[in-house]
Parts: structure tokens; sequence; C-alpha cells
């Protein structure tokens, strides 16, 4: 294992010179040989795969030194791949904090790009508490409260206390990733962009998953840490729920959460979306408060949602809000109306790419995620 700031500083032969010049200057990086890392997943035996992602698989392994890691190996051949691989060493190296995942190296030789992290041992939200029931974790009421608030911490790390602040861009159930103690870690920071000093946004390629993505973000482009903060709300009321924030096999007027969860607030009947898995077993009170600061997360004006650290706050308790003072979420389904109506289409977005994002039946899942601003094969829905 050598540390990769010497290895490109001195001798990038042996990686690959283009990747070599962009992670020069990272440091605290351990790089890991292609050997190692066979040996550590049984020649990527599909026995020890752990995930799959719209980059490449997963797959569990034991390092030479005995620790336990999660190996992630980028499709060989994609541009994007690489692009991905980039940041996520770039954005992750220098952080640690208790909600975020550890980076703990990578590997770059021949067209290989792999990224080795501490293993979580029980997986990701998307797979466990949104499986559809074949997991055997009981997710109480307390636990729920614990992730939760993780989750808000590890955010609110990254948006306010590391400097240059980072925006995550794909806050959802399968990028969080829970320890044996169910600990929450925020992973896959492959999307995330770095916001330069005094800039209130930065102009992107739009990114993100379908039901997870703040409209205004879809819309203009410009990316501020607010579009984390509405992926946040949704996360927030699905582990609450114990649902999917889209479900096309619910009736028609329960298929979209934020809807459902507007309807309920607006009739102060929040407490029928709590997970009927919890069997009663919840704080009512601090469960529909919960799925308050989701609403307020959410709405459509990102202006008027709260800052990470206030949501940190709202949620221990330490700070109130006006409970009924909570506006509209602004909702995909709204923009991909009015794109319908507004013809001729932007580029890139026709009918059929329209249609398929307003019925996709899984907005959280691993596999199956919406890629509908696009024609790619890929779980993140892009479009310039
Ligand atoms: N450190 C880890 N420990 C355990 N499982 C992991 C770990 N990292 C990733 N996974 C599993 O692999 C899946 C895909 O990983 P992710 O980093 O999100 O890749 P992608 O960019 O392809 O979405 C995750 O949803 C999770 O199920
Ligand atoms: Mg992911």
């Amino acid at each position: 294992m050598t540390c990769l700031s010497f290895l490109f500083g001195r001798n990038s032969a042996r990686g690959d010179p283009e990747l070599g010049d962009e992670l020069s200057g990272v440091q605290n990086v351990t790089l890991y040989s292609y050997k190692e890392l066979a040996i550590a997943t049984n020649d990527y035996s599909p026995v020890n795969k752990i995930g799959e992602g719209g980059f490449g698989s997963v797959y569990k392994g034991k390092l030479r030194n005995g620790q336990m890691a999660a190996i992630k190996v980028l499709s060989a051949d994609s541009r994007q791949g690489v692009r991905e691989f980039l940041t996520e060493i770039q954005v992750i190296s220098d952080i640690e904090h208790e909600n975020l995942v550890k980076l703990y190296g990578c590997c770059v030789e021949r067209n290989q790009r792999i990224l080795i992290y501490n293993y979580l041992e029980n997986n990701s939200l998307a797979k466990t508490l949104l499986g559809g029931g074949h997991c055997s974790i009981h997710f109480t009421w307390k636990t729920r409260v614990k992730i939760c608030t993780g989750v808000a911490r590890g955010l609110a790390y990254l948006h306010e206390e590391v400097r240059p602040r980072i925006v995550h861009r794909d806050i959802k159930a399968s990028n969080i990733l829970l320890d044996k103690d169910l600990t929450p870690k925020i992973s896959d920071f492959g999307l995330a962009k770095l916001m330069p000093p005094n800039m209130t946004h930065v102009s992107t390629r739009v990114a993100g998953t379908i039901g997870y993505l703040a409209p205004e973000y879809a819309i203009s482009g410009q990316l501020t840490r607010r579009a984390d903060i509405y992926s946040f709300g949704v996360l927030l009321i699905e582990i609450v729920s114990g649902r999917c924030n889209t479900n096309s096999r619910l009736p028609i007027a329960e298929q979209y959460i934020l809807e459902r969860t507007w309807q309920l607030y607006e009739r102060k009947e929040l407490v029928f979306l709590v997970d009927t898995a919890l069997n009663g077993d919840f704080d009512a009170e601090q469960a529909c408060k919960f799925l308050k600061i989701g609403l307020l997360c959410t709405q459509d004006s990102p202006k008027l949602r709260p800052s990470m650290s206030t949501v940190v706050r709202m949620l221990t308790g330490e700070r109130d809000f006006d409970e009924d003072a909570i506006t509209k979420p602004g909702l995909i389904t709204d923009f991909m109306d009015l794109k319908i109506k507004t013809d001729p289409m932007p580029k890139q977005l026709d009918n059929a790419h329209l249609s398929s994002s307003k019925f996709n039946s899984s907005g959280s899942g691993t596999t199956t995620e919406s890629s509908v601003w696009t024609s790619a094969p890929s779980s993140h829905a892009t479009f310039s």
C-alpha cells in the first residue's frame, strides 16, 4: 500500500497518468493493488457481491490486515465512472465524521477504478427498512430517531462545517448505510459538488434520483444546499412511514409520498402515515413532528426550507417551529405537468421519458431507479 500523493507525485507509471494529474494533490488515501483486492474478494466472487449501483458493483472483502472492507468496482470503460471516481476521492478523502462512510483507499491499476471503504454490516436503508420485508432488522422508533438525526448531522457537517462546503446531490435510501449498531453513514459521493466560498449556488448538469430531486434544481440546474435538504425531507418521511417515496401499487391518491403527507397534514391525520410495522409502539407526537420537519424541508420555496443544523435542532427538540405554518411541498409531478403542457419540449426531454417518470414504481430502490431525463441506463437522472 502506498500513499497516493507519493505514487502520483513521483511515479505515475503504475497508474493512469491522466488520473495521476488529478489525484496528485490528494492526501490520506491509501493505494491498494488489484491483486490484493482480488484475493480479498475471492476473485470478485458473486457470493461476495453486496450491492449494485449505477456505476459498478460492490463486493465484501477481507483485506490483508484482517479488516473487512466494501470494495466498489467501477465499470471499466465508462468515462462517467471515472469522473465519479475522482469526485468521490477528492471529496471524502480528507473528511471524517461519525455519520459519513470512511474511504480507506483506491486502486487505479491499468483500466481498473476501485474504491475501498469500511464495511458496514447492515447494508443500506433501501435494502433493509424499505426492502419489502426480507429483512431481519426490527427498526424500532428509537432506532429510526437515531437514524434520522444521524443523517441530519452528517449532512449538516457537509453543508456547514467542512470547507469548502459540500453538496451531496444524491441523498436517498440506498446511499444511507448502517453499521452493526445501526448508526447511519452517508455514502456514495460520486455526484457531490464542492461549493466555492461566497457562492450561493453552482450551475451544473442536473443529476440525482427522481423522487428525491428538488424541482427548482431540476428546472434551473442551479444547485444549492437546499436541493440536498429537499432530498433529506423525502428520506425523513420514508424512514418514519417505512415506505418508498413512490409506490405504484397503492391507490392513485397515495402513490407519491409527498402528496400523501401533505393531504394528511392538512387533515391533521399525519399519524396514519407512521409505519404500521411499529405496531403502534412509537411516540406519536414526535413521529408527527418528524413528518412535519420532512414537509418543512420539501417546501416548494427553497428559501423556506430550514438549514440542516436547524433541522438537527428541530429533530432533537432543541428548537421549536410553527407546526401550522408549513407551505405546500414542491412536487416534481407538478413540474412534469407543466412541461407536458408547454410545447415544444426542452432538449432531451420527451414524452416517453416524462411518462416513465410519472409511473416509475420505485424511487428509492438500488437497481430500478428511474433514468427519466435521458435514455442512458443509469440510476441518475441527467440532462443539460
Ligand atoms: N461500505 C459499504 N458497506 C456495505 N455495503 C455497501 C457499502 N458501500 C456500498 N454498499 C452497497 O452497495 C450499494 C451501491 O453502492 P454505492 O456506493 O451507492 O454505489 P453507486 O454509486 O453505484 O450507487 C449500496 O446501496 C449498498 O447496498
Ligand atoms: Mg448509490
